[in-house]
């Protein structure tokens, strides 16, 4: 049963955009726009857009968009129906029709309990006689039982069938446990059975705190050492961090960032409560903008082997561009911090926190770590990597610091030194005026929709589009001067978002993208903001008729010979070029 348009009209009308995004995301005003950083991905200026007047938000940055709807399900994590359901709740009004979820809403929901029934099994199996020897490995490891009981850390039993058995009693189905990632299907038998068989259970939170996934550890040497719920519908292991819902909390204004569960468990037992890892996977650009949501500094602390010094070399770069500043803590004498604190204790490790080195130290440290500075030619090789190193630093006070340790530990003159990093810089910024110029050769491209599905064959009729449905919303009783039909539009978004306006118009409702429902995906609501944000049209008669015979005359193109050929070769290169 799809929401009735009034009801929708008025969820809309009684949650004002600009209200609902304050409560995330601090606005300013801008002419008659509202700018803020946005929500959505990690950025030090903002691009993030709301206009009032229109009902929309967009993001020049990752063009993100839509409507207070829209919004809402982008940064709740909601379906559409949950997300009326929020902003009914919020308005105070009735809850909209035959309840609160759709069909996939249902569904996540009850993997959801699922999860919390299969946590809260786990951690009883704990106690029980079978449980001996993960009692003597959590006592191995030393656990403490508040850690236990904080993280919540079960037990799954050694047979096959210990958690199927008992969450079918409790009334969850097979499917459902295959779909929460927690059984697995026998390829030939198609016998189900547990995912999680003799392991020690890390439960996964999200920052709402539910539980999402679980991670395993043997408690042995087999292997794999570690295993994870299987990607689920409410599980994305680059989208998580573990102990998150917990290090939000923290009273410390930084985040540390270890490789491994059992790190985050001791860091925190330890009194490091803002410790927290991804899931056995490399930091992404997600993780990097949930972290930049809580904290402004972060303290990298991988293991001290080489795949723990390349991924801090791997992610360094990625936070600072997100306007993090990071620092590295090495553990020395250990191979992880895990393995630290129970060697040296929290007051050797919080010695390491305060001499964490800030990049460019870490960078160089690695460098001295790395060559043998009493041989010549590893000099002038250490000199030529840090130049690079240094070169990068954005700051002239630092860039002159740090080329003086060089050159000192080099045993060169700094004015060799500084030289050097002057001319690196030289290329550097040419290979970066460069890349502005490609830039600009691609700002053509620029009009095209960020979708590849949405792409645009012929663009001088899709700008013609846009612009005119610019000036309908702006003033739909333009409406009743435009007779174009759907089919005229060269681009079959447009042509949709024109039907649906002047239907919105027809029926005397507000013209816009904030009530369009279901039958526009995300994208594509994203891309009507995207269109209803652009600004420069000129607002006369004038335009509205070029506009009209722009769309006219193209469409009758269309229709005489199929599409032109340069239109066809046009969008073909744009698509190729899109490609690379
Ligand atoms: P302990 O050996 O218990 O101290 O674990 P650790 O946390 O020190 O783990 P380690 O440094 O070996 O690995 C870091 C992280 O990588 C772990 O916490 C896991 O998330 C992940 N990981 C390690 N081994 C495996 C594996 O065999 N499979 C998967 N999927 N992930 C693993
Ligand atoms: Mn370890």
């Amino acid at each position: 049963m799809p929401l009735s348009p009034s009801y929708l009209d008025e969820i809309v009308a009684r949650n004002p955009i600009e209200d609902v995004v304050s409560q995330y995301v601090t606005l300013t005003r801008r002419s008659s726009n509202l700018f803020g950083l946005c929500p959505f991905h990690s950025e030090k200026t903002p691009s993030f857009s709301v206009a009032p007047e229109k009902g929309i938000y967009y993001c020049f940055g990752c063009h993100k968009g839509g409507g207070v709807i829209n919004f809402i399900m982008e940064i709740e994590n909601l379906t559409f129906r949950e997300a009326v359901a929020f902003l009914a709740k919020r308005a105070g009004m009735d809850p909209p029709e035959e309840g609160r979820a759709d069909a996939a809403g249902r569904e996540r929901e009850r993997l959801l309990a699922l999860c919390k029934a299969a946590a809260r099994y786990y951690h009883a199996q704990l106690k029980l006689p079978q449980a001996q020897a993960a009692r003597d490995y959590i006592a191995k490891r030393g656990l403490t039982g508040a850690t236990v009981t904080k993280f919540g850390l079960g037990y799954a039993p050694d047979g096959w069938t210990g958690l199927i058995d008992e969450m079918t009693a409790l009334g969850f189905s097979k499917e459902e446990l295959l779909k929460a990632g927690l059984a697995l299907k026998h390829q030939t038998k198609g016998t189900v059975y547990d995912r999680f068989r003799n392991r020690l259970m890390f439960p996964i939170i999200d920052v709402r705190g539910s539980v999402i996934a679980f991670g395993g550890r043997v408690l042995d040497d087999s292997t794999p050492k570690y295993l994870n719920s299987s990607e689920t519908m409410i599980f994305n292991k680059r989208k998580n961090l573990f102990a998150l819902n917990y290090a939000k909390k923290s009273k410390e204004d930084y985040i540390i960032l270890a490789e491994g569960y059992m790190d985050v468990v001791t860091l925190h037992q330890y009194g490091f409560d803002c410790a927290v890892a991804s899931l056995g996977t490399a930091l992404t650009e997600d993780h990097v903008t949930l972290l930049s949501k809580y904290t402004q500094k972060i303290v990298l602390t991988y293991d001290a082997d080489e795949a723990g010094q390349n991924a801090t070399r791997r992610a360094l770069p990625m936070l600072e561009k997100a306007g993090i500043s990071v620092r590295v803590l090495r553990v020395q004498g250990a191979k992880d911090p895990d393995e630290f604190l129970k060697k040296y204790g929290p007051d050797a490790f919080r010695s390491l926190l305060d001499k964490s080195e800030n990049q460019a130290e870490y960078f160089l440290g690695a460098l001295l770590r790395k060559y043998d500075l009493t041989a010549d030619d590893q000099k002038v090789a250490f000199a030529k990597e840090a130049t690079q190193v240094i070169a990068s630093l954005p700051n002239a006070v630092e860039r002159d610091v740090y080329s003086r340790r060089a050159a000192e530990a080099a045993g060169i003159s700094a004015d060799a030194m500084m030289a050097e990093i002057d001319r690196a810089r030289k290329r550097l910024s040419r290979t970066r005026q460069k890349a502005q110029e490609r830039t600009d050769t691609a700002v053509a491209m620029m009009h095209q929709p960020k979708e590849r599905g949405l792409r645009y064959d012929d663009l001088r009729a899709a700008m013609a589009e846009e612009g005119l449905l610019r000036q309908l919303v702006r003033e739909p009783e333009l409406f009743g001067r435009v007779d174009l039909k759907e089919a005229e539009f060269s681009a079959p978004i447009l042509g949709r978002a024109y039907t649906a306006f002047r239907l919105q118009y027809e029926e005397g409702r507000p013209v816009g993208v904030s009530s369009l429902g279901e039958a526009f995906t995300s994208a594509e609501l994203a891309h009507l903001s995207g269109v209803l944000q652009k600004s420069g049209d000129l607002v006369n008669d004038r335009a509205l008729d070029d506009y009209i015979r722009i769309i006219r005359e193209s469409a009758k193109k269309r229709e005489n010979t199929g599409q032109s050929v340069e239109d066809r070769l046009r969008a073909a290169a744009d698509r190729a070029n899109r490609k690379t």
